[in-house]
């Protein structure tokens, strides 16, 4: 290839980068890679080799920015695949160094606070179009087809949009399936691409950190299914494998439940026990499952499902206090279930996990919608749930349903009030209090499936405590109240240290 004939410049060819550019290949963009790290281009020219069996190379590599640079096509079209942070920024400054120009588009592809992509943005003003694109799907996703979640720039969207809608997942518009094909050099064209334009520059990030703290939620609940399973009904993990496999075939069917199979019915190679045996319990953590519970709280939308699967990774990790604990801390001796009712708890657990999935995606889109209000973002969350139905990590059948709800009413107040979903936890709910209430009695930890039933319990109780606790806040701070049978507006307090305790208006 000679000298400005690249399309894309692609910065960080680690395993998201290299997959990311071999699918852009894949779809007929001639892509020029650079990495600080060699070995790192030498595997992706050799991927590529491999993959193009005896035809020419598809992709290039430079040694440097300036390189870079000289070999893709000006205006450029720059992708970064490197760490969150620092990284991003110290990339930007090299190629403002290296001659980049005002109307040269740099898309940031990693997973990076949302906040981090607006500040650069207002940042690179004038220098640099800063784009961004959150991108799920982990490894084969970037490969054959990940979900895409830009945001920023219209202008920059044009260019990089036919891109974005070539490499990604692909869904069966009829049937809302995905359509996959995992085969190097045939990608697949046909469909509805996983790639939808979510708003002004941070949008996309923050969505992309819902659909983490999602991701947390759904993992922890299938795993608190998994350890009643294995603990209660004292079940095989090749045993758990076979319910996943047969919930997989129902509402329950995606991606994590299908990979929970996976992990389940694979034997250690050393020990040829089951793997999961072998892998230690202590959970490791990148921070958007944080980032999703923090913003929760700042916004001031509940989303503790989220919340509690980050601190149950957080309990696992303390694993020598735990090993203390259990000596000391007493709980329920655990009745193992009879045989003959294996059945009727593996469906409270189906149900638990149904019931508290729903939940879960409530919370998140609650958020999404609060935190759109006050960024004032216009939020497609009919679009959003479509662009994860394939590719990225929560992709799950479950998803249309999310969308057909907001194409019902796009202002949807809270998935629960959606008659679908009303009538879905109506149907199941008995099964959901009996698992969580089964567990608890027997001490077995389930954080985030009691977690999701609180939620559904406090969401649909008209007279919560709140008028208790209104009472002590203004007893000890004055802190003032308003009454049931006046407009909320008017504020009142107690004299509490007074001769009868008289009330006054603020
Ligand atoms: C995805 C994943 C991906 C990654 C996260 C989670 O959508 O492809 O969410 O972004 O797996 O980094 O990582 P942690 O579990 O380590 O926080």
């Amino acid at each position: 290839m000679s000298e400005s004939q690249c399309d894309i410049g692609f910065i960080g060819a680690g395993v998201m980068g290299k997959n990311l550019i071999l699918n852009l290949a894949d779809n007929g963009y001639r892509v020029c890679a650079f990495d600080l790290d060699h070995n790192r281009l030498n595997a992706l020219l050799e991927q590529d080799k491999k993959e193009c069996g005896g035809l020419p190379a598809r992709v290039e590599t430079c040694n440097s920015y300036t390189e870079l640079l000289a070999k893709v096509k000006a205006p450029h079209l720059i992708i970064l695949s490197v760490p969150a942070g620092a990284p991003v920024d110290d990339v930007c400054s090299k190629l403002m160094d290296a001659g980049l120009k005002a109307d040269d588009i740099v898309v940031d592809t990693g997973n990076s606070l949302w906040t981090d992509s607006v500040e650069r943005a207002k940042r690179y003003e004038g220098k640099l179009i800063f784009f961004t694109t959150a991108v799920s799907g982990g490894e084969v996703g970037a490969r054959f087809g990940p979900s895409l979640m830009p945001s920023g720039d219209r202008y920059a969207w044009s260019r990089i949009e036919p891109v974005w809608h070539a490499i990604a997942a692909k869904v069966d518009k009829a049937s809302g399936q995905p359509i996959e094909r995992f085969e190097p050099g045939s990608p697949v064209r046909e469909g509805e691409p996983c790639a939808a334009y979510i708003g002004p520059i941070g949008s996309g990030h923050y969505v992309k950190m819902v659909h983490n703290g999602i991701e947390y939620a759904d993992m922890q609940m299938i795993c608190e299914a998994y350890h009643v399973m294995r603990t209660a009904l004292g079940m095989a993990p090749e045993e758990i494998a076979e319910v996943f496999r047969e919930w997989n075939r129902g509402p329950l069917n995606s991606y994590l439940i299908n990979i929970s199979a996976e992990v389940l019915s694979t034997l250690d190679s050393v020990t040829e026990q089951p793997l999961v045996d072998v892998i230690l319990d202590r959970a490791g953590q990148k921070g958007t499952g944080l980032w999703t519970a923090m913003s929760s709280l700042e916004v001031g939308c509940p989303a503790p499902s989220i919340a509690e699967a980050v601190y149950a990774r957080s309990l696992s990790t303390r694993k020598v206090l735990r090993t203390r604990a259990a000596q000391k801390l007493q709980g329920p001796e655990l009745t193992q279930v009879a045989a003959e009712q294996r059945e009727e708890v593996i469906a409270q657990l189906h149900d638990a996990l149904y019931c508290a999935k729903i939940c879960v995606y409530a919370q998140g889109f609650d958020l999404m919608k609060l935190a759109a209000r006050e960024q004032g973002w216009q939020l497609n969350f009919s679009e959003i749930a479509r662009i994860w139905r394939a590719g990225c990590i929560i992709r799950a059948v479950f998803l249309q349903s999310i969308s057909d709800a907001y194409d019902r009413d796009p202002k949807l107040s809270n998935l629960l009030l959606d008659d679908f979903f009303t009538q879905q936890i109506a149907d199941h709910q008995a099964n959901w209090r009996q698992a969580v209430a089964s567990a608890t009695l027997n001490g077995i930890p389930v954080p985030a499936l009691s977690s999701a039933l609180n939620y559904y319990d406090a969401f649909r109780t008209v007279s919560l405590p709140a008028n208790l606790l209104q009472g002590q806040r203004d007893y000890f701070g004055a802190h003032t109240f308003a009454r049931v049978d006046q407009p909320e507006q008017r504020k009142y307090h107690v004299q509490w240290s007074e001769p009868g305790r008289p009330m006054v208006e603020i």
